[in-house]
């Protein structure tokens, strides 16, 4: 696997390939089977697979959260190795901004859903750090995991706004045995903070079990009681969206998704199932 840390590098090895597809899977590191999926995914689909590893200072909203995230650079370099990865962009932050750059893409009410509510300013973090990496790799198609639905929607948004010329391809949440979604994040929880937090995923499947039988207002309900009466699990919300707006879902929604966010001791996770 070749290892690029500066754009410049990057950009001339890359254009040094001419009519190689090209599968860019971004990454904060931290790699874990769903992120190798996402490698395997674009593997199977292209000439080469690009990943980078850039844990993106804008899109924290909370300052010790970006200073404890995970960095086990050298694992994840074997991890990526042995998955096949072709080139790794491992950038130092001054690699990617200039000092007080300034950002903002106007994507509407996605922005503000959901957890942008809770997470106020995240993503134009993620849409200002995805659009320079878009336009380093300038990859064919562009992986991410359904794990964050929220960000594959905002970021598809932002690819059709700016007439990006990139394929979006969402790839399914891999769970641990039990069910949690894999995610950088667990390696916080403790043995009992795992076993509370699979009330997350057990309480989205009892959604997609009984979605049809009782109302989606009623469902929401039942749902974050049964999330609050989880002993060391603090619901922040679960709703059923409109899998294509994140607008409360109705009868008329062709694609519904269930989404939640709970802090399980002091680790904030996020979960989904589709439900339609
Ligand atoms: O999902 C992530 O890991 C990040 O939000 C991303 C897309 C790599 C942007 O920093």
């Amino acid at each position: 696997m070749k290892i690029f840390t500066t754009r410049q590098q990057i950009r001339q090895y890359l254009s040094s390939l001419a009519n190689q597809t090209i599968g860019f899977v971004p990454t904060m590191g931290a790699l874990h089977n769903g992120h190798l999926s996402l490698i395997d995914r674009a593997k199977n689909n292209n000439d080469l697979v690009v990943c980078s590893i850039f844990v993106n200072p804008t899109q924290f909203t909370n300052a010790s959260d970006l200073e404890n995230y995970p960095r086990p650079i050298e694992a994840d370099i074997a991890k990526l190795t042995a998955a096949g990865c072709d080139v790794l962009f491992n950038p130092p932050v001054s690699e990617i901004y200039d000092d007080n750059e300034q950002w903002h893409l106007n994507i509407g009410q996605l922005e503000f859903l959901l957890e942008g509510e809770f997470r106020p300013g995240h993503y134009q973090g993620v849409t200002q750090v995805v659009f320079k990496l878009l336009d380093i790799v300038k990859p064919t198609s562009l992986y991410m995991g359904q794990k964050d639905y929220q960000q594959f929607l905002v970021v598809s948004k932002m690819v059709e706004l700016l007439n990006i010329p990139v394929k979006m391809v969402m790839c399914p949440i891999e769970r641990e045995p039990g069910g949690l979604a894999m995610s950088s994040r667990n390696v916080h929880l403790s043995a009992n903070e795992k076993q509370h937090a699979l009330v997350l995923s057990q309480t989205l499947t009892w959604a997609k079990e009984n979605f049809g039988t009782l109302p989606i207002y009623d469902l929401e309900q039942e749902a974050m009681a049964r999330l609050q009466n989880q002993p060391g699990v603090e619901p922040e919300y679960f709703e059923l969206a409109d899998g294509k707006t994140l607008l409360s879902a109705d009868e008329n929604s062709s694609t519904i998704v269930a989404l939640t966010a709970a802090k399980v001791g002091k680790t904030r996770l996020i979960d989904n199932m589709l439900l339609r």
